[in-house]
């Protein structure tokens, strides 16, 4: 038997995942880490813990077999975005600042006014964001010089994971791609960003497709975790290129739905196109030659969870949800908008935040539930009516995963907001899943990435749209003109 490994870098934990030359789990283990937010706006990490909890993880999933030379193929993902900075001898510099870092809203407008909003779009794929990575480093050398100085070396996240296994500074195209210096079309760092930005190229690892083999174990690397020196590893991909490949969202027209912490609509293309005003990302698929265009809600099943944790503590999120069935659609003239944690699609904006909105006395705790169950649907939705309209064309099937997939209820106002046939994908191993597979690809166990996908990944039920479908449409169109009503209050309650 031959096995394949898949590691995930996430926020909450560093995980190891051993799959079999069938795609069969043998063995899972994630190692948590704490997230530091010593100031409104950072997050921050520290790489150490990624590392130290890998190893823990990885030996973890190595006791499952025998011999860890049957390992043919590893593969990364992880948490994007994040910005490590290292010293010439490869030592951390500063915490990582991660993903979701909210700290360079000046750096963003720095490099918009630079670039031009619109060459930036049509370069990058995407606008400045204030979670990605080269406003980062802008912060960095503006905020601390002498870090700043001493950087001879960037990486994202997982990539440091790929440092510290094999001693290589390489990255994946899916991941370099939610850096704003990537040339997307083109699939090789954008001389022309790193140049007006005024960045060292010689700092940037080197790009690699998901698949492509970018090193070896390393016999030190070896030494700490016991994998064999000399195992493969891939390329791999950003943690949503990866849950996409897990799921089998590798050709044009299979759109994967993840209801997680965040939601995500994400649709392949068999070619480069960006969405003209920047609202949905353009990125590199972790399959070679495909991009991809992605929504991303920052409050999905997040949503639920402030809910349940704020308003109902001691109940578990199947009552709840079974509690909000008997709620007619549109909850009886309540709406609540998900933008808890600021948004990105459709409206890229931190200060953005949540309400319900058409509160009687007559509602009741089954109204709110459902309310924040539609919220998060309509928010998806505003994605998805932007990747139907957009370059990505037909959608053939759409591929339901994540925590939240798992509520009947809310699987079923899913169907009915967007008006489309969910299939459930038992994706319960999530992106290292999709790492695995790239190094199944990778280490020869299979011939490409589709065929890894049609091969391994398992589908269950289909939830069609219902009589619910028509009565949303009123609602959404309701839902849609609340943000632009609320946007100065929201604004101003945030200042
Ligand atoms: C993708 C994104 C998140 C992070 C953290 O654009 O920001 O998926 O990678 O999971």
């Amino acid at each position: 038997m031959q096995y394949l490994l898949g590691l995930d870098v996430s926020t909450t934990g560093s995980k190891a995942l051993l799959i079999d030359e069938t795609g069969a789990v043998v063995a899972s283990h994630t190692t948590p880490h704490d997230l530091s937010q010593p100031f409104p706006l950072w997050s921050e990490q520290n790489p150490a813990d990624w590392w130290s909890g890998m190893v823990r993880s990885i030996r973890a999933v190595l006791n499952q077999i025998d011999d860890p030379g049957a390992i043919v193929g590893i593969g990364l993902t992880g948490q994007m975005h994040g910005l490590v900075c290292l010293d010439a001898a490869g030592t951390v510099l500063r915490p990582a600042m991660l993903w979701n870092d909210q700290r360079t809203g000046a750096e963003c407008d720095t490099i918009t006014q630079t670039i031009g909003a619109e060459r930036l779009i049509q370069l990058t794929g995407n606008q400045a964001l204030t979670g990605f990575t080269a406003p980062k480093i802008l912060w960095v050398r503006e905020h601390e010089p002498d870090v700043y100085g001493q950087i001879a070396h960037i990486l994202l996240p997982k990539d440091y994971i790929r440092f510290m296994l094999t001693g290589e500074y390489k990255t994946d195209l899916a991941g370099a791609a939610g850096t704003s210096l990537l040339n997307v079309a083109e699939r090789r760092w954008s001389e022309d960003v790193l140049r007006e930005l005024v960045i060292p190229a010689a700092w940037l690892p080197e790009v690699h497709e998901g698949p492509q083999v970018t090193g070896v174990v390393s016999a030190e690397g070896a030494a700490l975790t016991g994998l064999r020196a000399g195992t493969p590893v891939v390329g791999g991909g950003g943690d949503q290129a990866a849950q996409a490949t897990g799921v089998g969202a590798v050709e044009p027209g299979i759109v994967a739905l993840t209801v997680g912490t965040s939601g995500v609509v994400f649709a392949p293309l068999a070619s480069y196109a960006y969405e003209p005003d920047g609202r949905l990302h353009a990125f590199c698929h972790a399959v070679p030659g495909q991009w991809h265009f992605m929504g991303v809600m920052l409050s999905a099943a997040g949503s639920l969870q402030w809910y349940r944790d704020t308003l109902a503590p001691d109940e578990n999120f199947g009552v709840l949800t079974d509690e909000a069935q008997d709620v007619p659609p549109g909850c009886e003239g309540l709406v609540f908008l998900p933008y808890l944690t600021g948004e990105r699609t459709p409206h890229p904006d931190p200060l953005a935040r949540g309400a319900f909105v058409g509160l009687t006395a007559r509602h009741t705790r089954s109204h709110l539930t459902r309310a924040v169950l539609e919220g998060v649907a309509f928010g998806l939705r505003d994605s998805f009516e932007l990747i139907k309209s957009s370059a990505a064309g037909v959608v053939n099937e759409v591929r339901l995963s994540g925590g939240g997939a798992k509520s009947p209820v809310w699987r079923q106002i899913l169907a009915d907001v967007l008006g489309e046939s969910l299939v459930v994908a038992e994706a319960i191993e999530g992106a290292a899943y999709g790492a695995a597979l790239l190094a199944g690809v990778g280490g020869g166990v299979w011939p490409d990435v589709p065929t890894a996908a049609r091969q391994t990944v398992k589908l269950g039920e289909r939830i069609n749209p219902g009589d619910a479908a028509s009565a949303y449409e009123p609602v959404y169109q309701l839902y849609r003109d609340l943000y632009p009503a609320l946007k100065p209050t929201f604004h101003a309650l945030a200042e």
